[in-house]
């Protein structure tokens, strides 16, 4: 790109190549929330503030999308907050607002003393909220590649080396639009991904209605979550987690496509099914594999893994188990698969799914209540799931339940 002349050489090269070396980062993500929580982190590091969130623009508002705050949220806590669901009306009520209504960048040394005559208002209801001091803010509009605004991001209190905040620095000002514009692009292919794996959900859904795109997506965030806590635990290193994280997101989401391959009479039965019955539906675990059994890239093998084992069991009475030759055109179950020769991510998976499955309704069961589901997961623990998941899964609560208000039914995002 041509960041070396014209319009950018009033910029220092060795800070031109340390914006371009955040913006590579963000194109080993694939997912829109891994997208937006590394933007804001990049965002943040440059300029020194404080907290941060982005707003995606989705038809005529603007909806909450990620949210950073060091005084608020510990660093490697699990946070409910990320999951909170808002949106503003774009139009002068709000900064984000007024920001995504004219495209101008807008810097503020105290949100509560604007200079009189300002064109919009700031909103404290947040701050009143959360128990949080806005003072100075910077919030710039998102753009794609060709021109199309796809949000705002917002970054508030700008700190000094002694941590008293302070205005965002004239520097800095110039230096963000620069890395929202590419950010923007990122923001584009996260939220595309995001939408094409909805897409092959909702093939799937047509055949089996209970794997909605709100389920799915339920299950993709518990799991990122659980993941996220295991990883801090066994210390796997920042970059590794992240990458983990944002890949378990989607791949747990496809866990089911396998279902495509089950006859309706089985699938969409109102009532208990016969032994036979299940052990057809149990091959919806291969099914799946094989989707992504030839694919090379690392969602592709990671997908692989969650489809075919996410019905195994920690005792080593799940399914399909070990299986020599999954192309065969007549494969059955083989030999018992338990603990650690399940794969990590589809022991987490596995949780994550029943749990959903348990507090949902499906054409041969009412909703369990929260209680019911919850002592199921307990009495899981060491026969059903690996015991550490469970432990962790109890752990984050708040975050499964922020998670559980955050994609409700007939929602695509
Ligand atoms: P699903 O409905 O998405 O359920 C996923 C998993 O959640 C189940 O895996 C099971 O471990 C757990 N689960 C769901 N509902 C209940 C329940 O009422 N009691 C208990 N104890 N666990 C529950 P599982 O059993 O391997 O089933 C896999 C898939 O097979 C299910 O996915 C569903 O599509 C189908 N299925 C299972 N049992 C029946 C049934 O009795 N009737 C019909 N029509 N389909 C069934
Ligand atoms: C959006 O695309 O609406 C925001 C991203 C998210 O909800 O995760
Ligand atoms: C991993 O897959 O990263 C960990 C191995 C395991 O506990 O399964
Ligand atoms: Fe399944
Ligand atoms: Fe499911």
């Amino acid at each position: 790109m041509g960041f070396q002349h014209s319009q950018y050489s009033r910029y220092p090269r060795n800070e031109i190549a340390a914006i371009m070396k955040r913006i590579e980062q963000f194109n080993h993500l694939q997912d829109i929330d891994a997208i937006l929580d590394q933007i804001l982190e990049e965002a943040r590091s440059l300029s020194n503030a404080d907290a941060g969130s982005i707003f995606i623009v989705e038809d005529d508002r603007l909806r909450f999308g990620y949210v950073h705050n060091d005084t608020l949220f510990k660093k490697n806590e699990a946070n409910e907050e990320i999951y909170v669901d808002f949106s503003v009306p774009i139009d002068d009520q709000s900064i984000v607002g007024y920001v995504a209504l004219t495209g101008k960048t807008i810097v503020i040394e105290d949100a509560y003393n604007l200079p009189s005559g300002s064109p919009f208002t700031f909103n404290s209801e947040y701050d009143l909220k959360a128990g949080y001091k806005t003072r100075s803010i910077l919030a710039v509009p998102l753009y794609t590649f060709h021109g199309r605004m796809v949000g705002v991001m917002q970054l508030i209190n700008a700190k000094d080396e002694k941590g008293q905040v302070i205005q965002f620095l004239k520097k800095i000002q110039d230096l963000i639009p620069l890395l929202a514009n590419n950010a923007a692009v990122a923001i584009d292919r996260g939220i595309m991904n995001r939408e094409m794996i909805l897409r092959m959900v909702k093939m799937a859904e047509l055949r089996d209605p209970t794997e909605t795109g709100a389920h799915v997506q339920r299950v993709g965030a518990y799991s990122a979550e659980i993941y996220q806590q295991w990883a801090i635990r066994h210390g796997i290193d920042t970059q590794e987690k992240n990458r983990e994280k944002d890949l378990i997101r989607l791949a747990a989401m496809l866990h089911d496509v396998g279902k495509v391959g089950i006859p309706d009479n089985i699938l969409k039965k109102p009532e208990k099914l016969t032994e036979r019955e299940f052990d057809t539906m149990k091959m919806h675990t291969v099914y799946g594999c094989r989707l992504f059994m030839n694919q090379k890239s690392s969602l592709d093998k990671m997908s692989m893994q969650i489809a075919l084992n996410h019905h195994e069991k920690w005792n080593g009475e799940g399914y399909p188990g070990k299986i020599e030759d999954l192309m065969r055109p007549n494969v059955r179950p083989g030999p018992p698969k338990k603990k650690e020769e399940i794969p990590l991510i589809a022991r987490i998976v596995s949780l994550a799914d029943v749990f959903d499955a348990l507090i949902s309704m499906r054409v041969y069961k009412d909703p369990w209540t929260d209680k019911q589901a919850f002592e199921s997961i307990e009495a899981g623990a060491g026969s059903h799931f690996d015991p550490e998941i469970v432990e962790i899964f109890f752990q984050i609560l708040p975050v499964i339940q922020a998670i559980r208000l955050k994609y409700r039914e007939s929602k695509m995002f």
